[in-house]
C-alpha cells in the first residue's frame, strides 16, 4: 500500500468495516509512559521524539495530556507513518512526521534545529499493523511474500536472507534471535530445500519448520515456526545492532532533566537498554579513588525498579503486553557526547552479515 492510500484507510472506518488507525495497534503500558514522560513536558517549548512512531497511540496520549509539548515521530516504515500523520493531523504543528531509522536521532533533531530535547520515547518491535497486514510476510499464519522489511523500500527480505545465508548464519540468528532449540536441523533444511527451489512464500517456510520439530515438543509453546520468524524478523530489520547505537545516541541526545522511556519485547533487547541505562546510572570512577570527580559521576538516574511489567488487567486485554518490559531514566547532569554516546558492550559474536538495511 502507498503512502496516501495507507492515510486514506486510515479515515474510513466511518463509512465501512474498515479499523481505523487507533484500533490496528493498542498501546502497550500508555499511562504510564506518559506519566513517566509528563514531568520532563511541563516547561515551555518541550520537545519529545517518539522513536516509534507505529499507529501514533503513545503520541496522540502525550499530545492530548500535555498541552504545550511538540513531537517528533520518527518510524522506518512509510505505512505507519502515513496512518499515524492523518491521525496526528489534528494536532497541527505540535506533531512533526520523520521517516527514519532512530539511531539517527541527533541528526533527525538537527534538522529541527535542536541538540538536546526533553522526552524520548522507544517502544520497541513490531507494531499490530505490521502483524497483521498479511501481505508484508512477518506472520506464520497467513501464506504471503517472505519479506519482513519495517521499510519495504529498501534493504533484504526475509527470501533473500533463506536463499544466501550460509547453515551458520542461519544457526545463530535462529539460537540467538529465536532461542530456537532445533536450530542447527531448521537452518540445514533450509539450505538443502533451497537447492530444489529458491524461497518465496511465508506458509513454504512454515511447514518446513514445523517438519524440523519433533511431535511431542510440537504440542508446546505455541505455533512452532513462532520463534523462526521472530528471528528472521530481527534480522531483516538489524534490529538489535540498531538499538545498541540507538539507546546511547537517545541517552546523548537528552537534556539535562529530560526523560527516556524504553518499552522491550525480547531479553536481548532489555539487555541492551539496561546496559545503556546502567552507564550512565552507575558511578564511573575506578575504585579505591578517594574522591568522586564530576565527570565521573551518575548522568542519569532510575525512574523505575528494575524493568517493570504490565499488570493482570493490561495482560487480560492486551496480549502484546505479556513480555513487555518497561525501563526509565532522567538525565542529571550533562556528559560530553563521547561519554554518553559509549556504544554498549553486548556483542554476541555472529558470522558476518552481508547487507545491511537501513531506512
Ligand atoms: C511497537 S510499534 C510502536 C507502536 C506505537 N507506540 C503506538 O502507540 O502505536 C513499533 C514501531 O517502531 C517502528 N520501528 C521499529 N524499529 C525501528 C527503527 N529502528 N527505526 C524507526 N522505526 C522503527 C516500527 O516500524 C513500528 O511501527
Amino acid at each position: 500500500m502507498d503512502a496516501a492510500s495507507a492515510a486514506d484507510s486510515s479515515t474510513s472506518s466511518a463509512t465501512s468495516a474498515a479499523p481505523t488507525t487507533a484500533d490496528r495497534h493498542q498501546p502497550v503500558l500508555l499511562q504510564r509512559c506518559v506519566d513517566l514522560l509528563a514531568p520532563a513536558l511541563t516547561g515551555q517549548g518541550a520537545v519529545m521524539v517518539d522513536c516509534t512512531l507505529g499507529m501514533g497511540g503513545h503520541t496522540e496520549a502525550v499530545l492530548t495530556q500535555i498541552p504545550g509539548v511538540t513531537v517528533i515521530g520518527i518510524d522506518r516504515d512509510p505505512q505507519a507513518l502515513a496512518l499515524a500523520g492523518a491521525r496526528l493531523a489534528p494536532f497541527g504543528q505540535r506533531f512533526i512526521g520523520v521517516h527514519a531509522v532512530y539511531d539517527d536521532i541527533a541528526a533527525v533533531i538537527a534538522a529541527q534545529g535542536l541538540t538536546h530535547v526533553q522526552g524520548i520515547l522507544m517502544d520497541l518491535g513490531v507494531s499490530s499493523l505490521q502483524l497483521d497486514e498479511t501481505e508484508r510476510g512477518f506472520a506464520y499464519s497467513h501464506d504471503a511474500p517472505l519479506d519482513m522489511r519495517m521499510n519495504p523500500t529498501t534493504g533484504m527480505t526475509a527470501a533473500d536472507l533463506l536463499n544466501t545465508y550460509t547453515v551458520d548464519q542461519l544457526v545463530f540468528i535462529l539460537r540467538t534471535y529465536g532461542e530456537e532449540r532445533f536450530a542447527p536441523r531448521i537452518a540445514r533444511s533450509i539450505v538443502a530445500r533451497r537447492d530444489q527451489k529458491p524461497w518465496e512464500r511465508t506458509a513454504e517456510l512454515a511447514d518446513l519448520v514445523r517438519a524440523c520439530i519433533p511431535a511431542a515438543t510440537r504440542k508446546t509453546g505455541g505455533h512452532p515456526a513462532k520463534r523462526t520468524f521472530q528471528a528472521l524478523r530481527i534480522e531483516v530489520n538489524g534490529e538489535l545492532d540498531t538499538l545498541q547505537r540507538a539507546v546511547p545516541a537517545a541517552i546523548g541526545a537528552l537534556a539535562v532533566g529530560g526523560r527516556i522511556v524504553v518499552e522491550s519485547y525480547h531479553s536481548l533487547e532489555d539487555r541492551i537498554v539496561k546496559q545503556a541505562m546502567a552507564r550512565g546510572i552507575e558511578s564511573s570512577a575506578p575504585d579505591g579513588l578517594p574522591i568522586e570527580l564530576d565527570n565521573h559521576k551518575p548522568y542519569l538516574t532510575s525512574l523505575t525498579r528494575g524493568a517493570e511489567k504490565a499488570d493482570p488487567d493490561e495482560l487480560a486485554h492486551n496480549p502484546r503486553s505479556a513480555s513487555v518490559r518497561l525501563r526509565a531514566a532522567q538525565r542529571v547532569r550533562a556528559t560530553s557526547t563521547t561519554s554518553a554516546n559509549a556504544t554498549s558492550t553486548f556483542t554476541p559474536h555472529r558470522p558476518a552479515r552481508t547487507q545491511e538495511t537501513r531506512r
